[in-house]
């Protein structure tokens, strides 16, 4: 798995990627898929809290979120939420939106995408919801 490009944490800082895990939080709050994340609030800032010292790890930064969490194995942790493709997609957009207000040289923006692009499919552990098929065997 390729990690992102280092360099982005050197830009933007510890500071920089919890604002960045705030705000994509921020926006899963409000999005289609804000009944997987915690309603209470001090759940949810503890939540943003793991998610900022994942990313700050994986960018070669102090090792937080084995500290705080112990090993990521995301995938496993992400089994007790439906996550669907559909899911997925939301889950990248409402990054799109917080990279887009970035200012990130185009390298580093790709390199951090990529990632959260293939890991992301790693963390879909369902399908999407399909209509019922309904057969009536008496019209
Ligand atoms: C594919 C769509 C995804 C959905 C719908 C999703 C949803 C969730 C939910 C509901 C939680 C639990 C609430 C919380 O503690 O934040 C969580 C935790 C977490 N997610 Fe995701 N996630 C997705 C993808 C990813 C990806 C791609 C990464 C990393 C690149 C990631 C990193 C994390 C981390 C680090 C935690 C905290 C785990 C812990 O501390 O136990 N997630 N995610």
């Amino acid at each position: 798995m390729q990690l992102p490009d280092k360099e982005m944490l050197n830009i933007l800082g510890e500071q920089g990627i919890r604002k960045l895990t705030n705000d994509h939080y921020n926006l899963l709050r409000k999005s289609k898929i804000n009944y997987l994340f915690p309603i209470d609030d001090k759940e949810f800032e503890q939540a943003k809290l793991n998610s900022s010292d994942f990313f700050i790890q994986i960018m070669g930064g102090h090792p937080y979120f084995n500290e705080n969490r112990g090993k990521p194995m995301l995938a496993q942790r992400h089994l007790k939420f439906k996550i669907n493709p559909s899911a997925r997609i939301i889950w990248l957009e409402c990054y799109r939106e917080v990279l887009v207000n970035i200012e990130l040289d185009e390298k580093v923006m790709e390199s951090f995408w990529n990632y959260l692009n293939v890991l992301s499919m790693r963390m879909v552990n369902s399908e999407d919801d399909k209509p019922e098929f309904i057969f009536k065997l008496n019209k």
